[in-house]
């Protein structure tokens, strides 16, 4: 049976479009989207998994509190029966129910390497700290800020002409690489975690005779 992924965004979803676009195009075997959630009105992501024929809903967040809100989301996650969580621009953090009701199922993408530069405009951190190397990092989900294990990171150089804007444009190319190569390894179970170390095995087929 296919693989059932939700994911959660805000705004343009544009790490939705990768996701969905591997779906389609067999790098992320065996799978489907099968919910798209926003907390936002207007979100353009909603309206491109719409075109795309994906189930995408709106539910709006403003004033629930954060576990009551959660209690929503889950509760339309479970009735799709989504085995994984995919954070895709996703501006909430997740509340201890949440996380709960999906262990060690909900990856989100990140555009900095953390643990450097966490919250909000990390590219624009990155540049005012005067980091040479910045990128993008995929990790498990926990209640806390951009934390959690780490799956995959991929680095970018910083130039010295960079602005927020092109080391963005930059380092979300190698976000839409890194997350589905991540949904891949975490949907064929092909990892263990040991402490906060995720530790990747070799691709079926692959191993050495
Ligand atoms: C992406 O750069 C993503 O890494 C970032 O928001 C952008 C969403 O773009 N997420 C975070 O900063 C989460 N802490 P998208 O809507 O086009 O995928």
């Amino acid at each position: 049976m296919k693989k059932r992924i939700g994911v959660l965004l805000s705004g343009r979803g544009s790490n939705f479009e990768a996701l969905a676009e591997s779906v389609e195009a067999g790098r992320i075997p065996d799978a489907e989207i099968a919910l798209v959630v926003s907390n936002r009105e207007g979100a353009e992501g909603i309206e491109k998994a719409r075109r795309q024929g994906i189930d995408a809903r709106v539910i709006p967040s403003k004033g629930l509190e954060r576990e009551a809100y959660d209690k929503l989301v889950v509760a339309a996650l479970q009735e799709k029966k989504v085995d994984l969580v995919c954070l895709a621009g996703y501006m909430r953090l997740l509340s201890p129910h949440f996380v709960a009701a999906f262990p060690q199922r909900i990856l989100n993408i990140h555009p900095s390497l953390l643990p450097a530069f966490p919250g909000l405009e990390s590219q624009r951190q990155a540049l005012e700290h005067g980091a040479k190397f910045s990128g993008c990092t995929v990790h498990f989900v926990d209640e806390n800020l951009d934390a959690g294990p780490i799956v995959l990171q991929a680095c970018v150089a910083i130039e010295d002409a960079d602005t927020p804007e092109t080391l963005a444009e930059r380092i979300l190319r190698e976000e839409h690489r890194i997350y589905s190569e991540a949904v891949r390894i975490v949907l064929e179970g092909r990892y263990r975690i040991e402490g906060r170390r995720v530790l990747l095995h070799a691709p079926k087929g692959s191993e050495r005779k």
